[in-house]
């Protein structure tokens, strides 16, 4: 827990002036002030407890015997990094999740945990809260504002209004989520609006989702007090957002990458970068293995030409300004928690030191400190609530000889359109079909016990394995089961259910690889190396089979997603999302 402000001004105060000993100093930094824009050779940086009390050329009136002093060398010193919007309820435990994160340099994470939430409503969000303290980073969280995606079809929890005010009182929970259905409130639905307000009443951030909004809309949704958007992927969005006095998070993470779009044009059209971040939205074991977190965006930024001092800025200060927590967090000065990186040098942006809170956590690169693991109720591992599945489970009946399915056409991992495909139906069954590339796709509740599913036909999928099964959706979490035959998506259901979670690829009735995800279906429970290596696995089992897609885990993840068009399938049937109507899967 972190100490007050109001608690800590004596002691502050008292070591600024010399009366009292600092725990810590670092000597000989080069400061990259986010407040100046400048780089401050030989400052001296005293700390006290977990805040910083004095910056500038002497710290030796705050030395005493007991004062540790490092010597910085004249490396490049920062304050830690934010990730304003990110999704850590995916593929591993934050206290997993936290280790990647710190290496990075980034020290805070704005977590947004909608698909815990859609799982385990708010006893899921109180579980998830829980999981993220007593970490050596710092992880606030914001209540799912998009949920559910469309009250007609959607099947996920929520959480109630008191739920979320209830929430709202921990001091780590910030506000709302990204309200994604802007339309509620364009069109002012009551129960959005009354969210909205109750959370401004409450002086509490909402984070916005404005994909497709403009003019008149974009006004409406900002005028109601939704002031950020991680939505725009190009210039002329962000511009028209920041005219409407918004804060933009620069979207470059797993689902898309927007920084090369949109910095050139920022830097030529000299726009104001104070209401400018970065954020992930989330990222993959693999992505962040590979490419980094937070410390990515300021390399990729710096190469498209922003000035390394103005990559920091929009990487630390702007987040904790939007966040209203400026007074705490997002720069080296007095007073503020000692949340500080040191640098080698200005282009890897992979920090060799960290601090959080005045605690050094990762020295040399390596971590330092231990994460504690924490044990988990045994409620959100078991939230695969289904039975025993036999190939009877996916047979589509018809009495004629053929049938025209009513497909969902894959043009990319995450984009669909509505298509149709000639059928045959044997023996009064009817069967997908892989010469045509036609492939069952099955939605069952797995959350509420019911036995409510839906089954129908996806086009396009490509990949010639007998079954693909993941209990992760966006932001419905039915289970979904891709296959070319009934056999194949039974074994593969099964082993999802056995694993109370998680993505599984099978082939001729034998698994080929699996991705257990045991913490409420969607999160894995097992190490970040094992899940890393696992999740690869999963999809180039599927790329070397023959799929048109280069991630094919993203398919099962946006099959239900609502807030995309054209048609999506979750366990209540297949849905025309524009026209808000079910589609029968064959006529
Ligand atoms: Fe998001």
């Amino acid at each position: 827990m972190n100490s007050s402000l109001a608690g800590s001004i004596y002691s502050l105060n008292s070591v600024a002036m010399g009366d009292k000993k600092a725990d810590l100093i670092l000597n000989n930094c080069n400061l990259l002030s986010v407040y100046t824009r400048e780089v401050i050779p030989k400052t001296q940086i005293a700390i006290t407890g977990d805040r910083i009390a004095y910056v500038g050329p002497d710290a030796s009136h705050a030395m005493g015997p007991k004062t540790r002093i490092i010597d910085v060398k004249n490396r490049f010193v920062s304050p830690g990094f934010a990730d304003p919007h990110l999704h850590i309820d995916q593929f591993v435990l934050p206290s997993e999740f936290a280790k990647q994160a710190l290496l990075c340099g980034v020290t805070s994470l704005f977590s947004d945990p909608i698909d815990v939430v859609s799982v385990g409503g708010g006893r899921g969000f109180r579980e998830f809260l829980r999981l993220g303290e007593g970490l050596p980073i710092r992880i606030f969280q914001v209540v799912p504002g998009g949920l559910p995606v469309d009250a007609k079809f959607s099947n996920g929890n929520t959480m109630s209004l008191s739920e979320t005010k209830s929430a709202i009182r921990h001091p780590h929970v910030l506000g709302l989520g990204e309200v994604f259905s802007w339309t509620k409130v364009t069109l002012r639905e009551p129960k959005t609006m009354r969210f909205i307000s109750s959370m401004l009443e409450c002086d509490c951030i909402i984070n916005g989702h404005t994909a497709g909004a403009s003019d008149r809309k974009l006004n409406a949704y900002v005028s109601s007090g939704v002031l950020s958007c991680h939505e725009p992927v190009n210039f002329d969005q962000v511009l028209e957002r920041l005219r409407l006095g918004m804060w933009i998070m620069i979207r470059e993470g797993s689902i898309r990458r927007d920084l090369k779009e949109i910095i050139p044009r920022v830097l030529s059209s000299r726009t104001c970068l104070d209401r400018l971040m970065f954020c992930s939205d989330g990222l993959d074991p693999l992505d962040i293995s590979k490419f980094g977190h937070i410390d990515h965006c300021i390399r990729e930024s710096i190469k498209l030409g922003l000035e390394p001092i103005d990559a920091i800025i929009m990487a630390s200060k702007n987040n904790f300004d939007y966040y209203n927590m400026g007074r705490d967090l997002g720069g080296i000065a007095p007073g503020k928690l000692a949340d500080i990186l040191i640098f080698k040098d200005l282009r890897s942006f992979r920090p060799a030191h960290v601090f959080v809170g005045g605690r050094l956590v990762i020295s040399d690169g390596q971590l330092v400190t231990p994460i504690r693991k924490r044990t988990i109720p045994s409620w959100i591992k078991n939230t695969v609530k289904l039975g025993r599945f036999s190939k009877n489970d996916f047979e589509v009946k018809s009495k004629k000889s053929g049938v025209v399915a009513n497909t969902i056409l894959l043009l990319t991992e995450i984009i669909t359109k509505a298509g149709s495909a000639e059928l045959p139906a044997k023996d009064g069954l009817v069967s997908a079909s892989m010469d045509s590339d036609v492939w069952k796709v099955a939605a069952f509740d797995r959350t509420h016990g019911t036995k409510r599913h839906s089954i129908g036909f996806l086009e396009n999928f490509g990949a010639e394995v007998g079954a693909f099964a993941s209990s992760w959706s966006f932001h419905e979490n039915d289970l979904i089961v891709i296959g070319s035959n009934d056999s194949d998506m039974a074994v593969a259901a099964n082993h999802v259910v056995k694993n109370q979670g998680g993505l599984v690829v099978v082939k001729s009735g034998k698994i080929v690889s699996s991705l257990p995800l045991q913490f409420a279906g969607i999160v894995s429970t097992d190490p970040f190396e094992k899940v890393s290596s696992n999740f690869a696995n999963i999809n180039s089992s599927i790329v070397d089979s023959g799929c048109r897609f280069p991630r094919p885990h993203l398919i099962p993840l946006f099959l239900p997603f609502l807030a995309l068009p054209s048609v999506r399938i979750l366990s209540g049937g297949i849905v025309d999302v524009k026209r808000r109507r079910y589609i029968e899967p064959i006529y």
